[in-house]
């Protein structure tokens, strides 16, 4: 089998046999075929698309290219939640808890911020102390114990993924629905969870800009984990407004404990109640009103609470910080942006409200750039609120006036000023199952 074959095949729109899918994932994993052969067919791909039966194959390999977690001792219990991006989500940080409060088993391995969104190993990282990594033994044994832990993803979970995205990012081949959702599963596949729960935004600060496009990567993503013996929900999150109002590592913590606590912004609050119910509800499983009566309650009680101090206090966090989050490092640089003119905020770009925060240093350029913890955006104002000349729309976090120059005009460019509030849009658009 020769990859320029494979190539021409699906530039002329042909259909991949298993065999010859199977053969290229190993060959690239391995280094046997080089980058530029991979990119080439990865564009191929982006124009010729791959049909369900390519995609589900795709995704198989790419899970079985390194360790396939082995869940099995937590039965039907052990749930998973995969957000697709965004501003402001640090959901896992509630959700993960609060799951396991309700009494799901969550071995959750997360990623690092990407491009303009956030990652829920950078915001962890930000609790002096917490380790994201540790043995396969002390992970099931906490999560056995506790219910929930919370690491990086290990360098040998799905690398086929890890290679093809490097890949992709630099070669203008990200933007593919088959590819994103093979991506994206492959590493649900491998970390082993019986039941996934997909949090599939959409907006202007999400990968997927609509509603229809969100809907089409939820179902074929559902239906590659259904074909592989999972429990599958997909629910549709708008992303068109950050969601709360603290984007950067620390500034999230401090939010999502917030919430854990009892106060914090409703849109978090509700898009985590949504998301760990349907977990309970898949995994425990329970009829979806009563999970979610299960986790209003067992948030309104502080059970989520205190499981997220006991993970945390397991996995190395220093807790007096979670006690009292003006004990986190504070930034050196603090900006108050206010409105330059008088009027309704009609429209956010949160993506350029993402690109922002990392200007301030909550997110990297480069995959091998450090973070700053403290850095960060927290929004007075959102879409839809009314504001006066010369009031504050957000204060900037960071390290230097030279970010929060640069962060400021990309931050001012994401408003448009309107006379009138747009329409309200649901937070949760559709759950799919
Ligand atoms: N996230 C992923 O893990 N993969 C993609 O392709 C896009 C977003």
């Amino acid at each position: 089998m020769q990859m320029i074959d494979l190539i021409r095949k699906k530039k002329q729109g042909g259909e991949l046999t298993e065999e010859e899918i199977r053969w290229m994932i190993r060959r690239y994993t391995d280094g046997e075929i080089p980058d530029e052969q991979m990119s080439a067919f990865a564009m191929a791909v982006c124009f010729r698309s791959m049909t369900a039966r390519e995609t589900a194959i795709l995704t198989d390999a790419m899970a079985h290219s390194g360790d396939m977690v082995d869940l099995s001792r937590f039965g039907t219990l052990s749930a998973d939640k995969h957000s697709t991006g965004g501003v402001g989500d640090k959901t896992t940080l509630i959700v993960a808890p609060l799951a396991a409060a309700l009494g799901c088993r969550v071995a959750k391995m997360s990623g690092r911020g990407l491009g303009h969104t956030g990652g829920t190993v950078d915001k962890l990282e930000a609790i002096p102390g917490y380790r994201t990594e540790m043995s396969s033994e002390e992970f099931f044994s906490q999560v056995e114990r506790i219910g929930v832990a919370v690491i990086g993803q290990s360098a040998d979970l799905a690398p086929a993924d890890k290679k093809l995205y490097a890949l992709r990012d630099v070669t203008g081949t990200v933007e593919s629905l088959p590819l994103i959702a093979s991506s994206i599963m492959s590493k649900k596949l491998a970390a082993g969870a019986r039941s996934i729960v997909l949090d599939v935004t959409f907006g202007s600060g999400a990968f997927m800009k609509t509603e229809e496009d969100a809907v089409a990567l939820a179902r074929e993503m559902i239906s590659i984990g259904r074909a592989c013996g999972r429990r599958m929900t997909a629910v549709l999150t708008d992303m068109d407004v950050p969601l709360g109002y603290a984007v950067g590592n620390a500034l999230e913590v401090t939010e999502a404990v917030a919430v854990l606590r009892g106060g914090g912004p409703d849109d978090l609050r509700a898009v985590s109640l949504e998301l760990a119910s349907q977990m309970a509800a898949l995994a425990l499983p329970l009829p979806e009103e009563e999970a979610r009566a299960r986790a209003d309650e067992a948030l309104r009680s502080g059970a989520a609470w205190e499981t997220f101090r006991r993970f945390v206090r397991a996995q190395g966090g220093d807790l007096s910080v979670l006690d009292d989050p003006a004990r986190f490092a504070p930034a050196s640089v603090v900006r108050t942006v206010t409105a330059p003119q008088s009027g309704v905020i009609g429209h956010m770009n949160t993506q350029a409200v993402g690109e922002a925060a990392c200007l301030l240093g909550a997110g990297r350029e480069r995959k091998e750039d450090g973070i700053d913890p403290s850095a960060g955006i927290v929004l007075a104002a959102k879409t839809g609120d009314e504001v006066r000349e010369g009031e504050a729309l957000a204060r900037l976090y960071t390290s230097s006036q030279e970010r929060a120059d640069a962060a400021e005009e990309r931050f001012l460019s994401s408003i448009e000023w309107s006379t009138e509030a747009p329409a309200p849009r649901p937070l949760v658009a559709r759950i799919l199952h």
